[in-house]
């Protein structure tokens, strides 16, 4: 089973390929694309190790050569230094303006190789190859690009589309069962955001799909996808509909944070309970029904996935340390906090107009159970 994703952006359409096996023929996939047979692929260790002679392979049985760099894995690769070391290297390998860039890994190879090729020669093409599903579902696809600054995560970026973004399914099969999860939060954030028979879907064939099933992960990654692509199609730059895709994300982003970016707390694991955290914030607001927050709390649970702040590990700033969190978060504008809410599953929306008391009472509530 194979399907494509056409992300329409006029001249900066392009297709996303998903299925297992686009790894092996990654070749003849990419040549359409080359002036020359040549690719520079930024990748990391972990991903190395495991699949960067398969991608050799696929791209030399099209007569592609490809010169590969492997940086450490994790989320402190997404920084000046080894974005600097990639430019350079990107550099060293004589890419030209007309050659092509590969990021082939999860999301912090994805948003670093992106933004090396937005700005080296003013820009240079890349293809995505992710291979998280984080990665496949969310960050290949859109083209933000970027790392993180000090000050805090993805500050520093440009968005820049990929030319080509290959998903191929048969390499979730090496994820951990936790990084699997962590991705899966995402999936079910387009079930809540905007999809409610999506999420339907999600409740009967999730275990099927962490169990490894293919259909069911293609068919999990495609409509995802569509929904990305069908959302930056119509926003490309955040301006209104993208800002949708952050449910509980300022949940999110607040928890991140307070946990110091680290291994206590994956994104897509803040991204789950961030959405629990909204559904609720939405019920007690009287916008959608009490019963959604249970039902996505259950989903998440059945699944074995972080569903509440007491699944996070060591202590965690009170209530209102939590909000302050959230006033530093890039999507607050004019001081004011954004939040993605819903009228009921699969009807997101966003509003600044949330009563302070509000946040802070979901947040007491949910600290409480600790
Ligand atoms: N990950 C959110 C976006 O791409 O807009």
């Amino acid at each position: 089973m194979q399907n494509t994703v056409h992300v329409e952006l006029g001249e900066r359409s392009y297709d996303v390929e998903i299925g297992p096996g686009l790894i092996p023929t990654a070749g003849a996939r990419i040549a359409p694309l080359l002036k020359r047979k040549k690719v520079a692929v930024l990748t990391d260790e972990t991903v190395a190790g495991l699949h960067l002679e398969a991608l050799r392979d696929g791209l030399g049985s099209a007569g592609i050569n490809m010169e590969a760099l492997a940086l450490p894995p994790g989320e402190s690769t997404k920084s000046w230094p080894h974005f600097e070391r990639s430019v350079e290297w990107l550099l060293d390998q004589k890419v030209e303006r007309n050659d092509v860039v590969v990021a082939f890994g999860g999301g912090v190879i994805g948003d670093l190789a992106g933004f090396a090729a937005a700005v080296l020669r003013r820009g240079v093409r890349f293809v995505q190859i992710p291979t998280s599903l984080l990665a496949q579902v969310d960050s290949s696809v859109g083209g933000k690009t970027g790392i993180n600054a000090p000050q805090g995560k993805n500050l520093i970026g440009a968005f820049h589309q990929p030319s080509l973004v290959l998903a191929d399914t048969a390499v979730l099969g090496t994820l951990t069962a936790r990084d699997f999860l962590a991705g899966y939060g995402e999936v079910v954030k387009y079930g809540l955001l905007g999809d409610s028979r999506f999420f339907e879907w999600l409740e009967t064939q999730g275990p099927a799909l962490a169990s490894g099933d293919m259909n069911a992960r293609v068919e999990a990654v495609t409509r995802s996808v569509q929904m990305k692509a069908d959302i930056v199609a119509r926003d490309e730059t955040e301006q209104g509909d993208r800002a949708l895709l952050n449910l509980g994300h300022t949940f999110c982003h607040a928890l991140e944070a307070a946990t110091g970016y680290s291994d206590r707390l994956m994104h897509g694991e803040g991204v789950a309970i961030g959405c629990a955290l909204a559904f609720e914030l939405s019920s007690r607001l009287g916008l959608c029904s009490q019963e959604d927050p249970s039902r996505v709390r259950a989903h998440l649970r059945a699944m074995g996935m972080k569903t509440d702040l007491a699944d996070i590990d060591g202590d965690l700033p009170g209530a209102e340390g939590l909000l302050n969190l959230m006033g530093q978060d890039k999507k607050v504008v004019d001081g004011q906090l954004r939040f993605i809410l819903a009228r009921g599953i699969g009807s997101a929306f966003m509003t600044s107009d949330v009563p302070r008391d509000a946040v802070m009472s979901v947040l007491k509530d949910a600290l409480s159970t600790r």
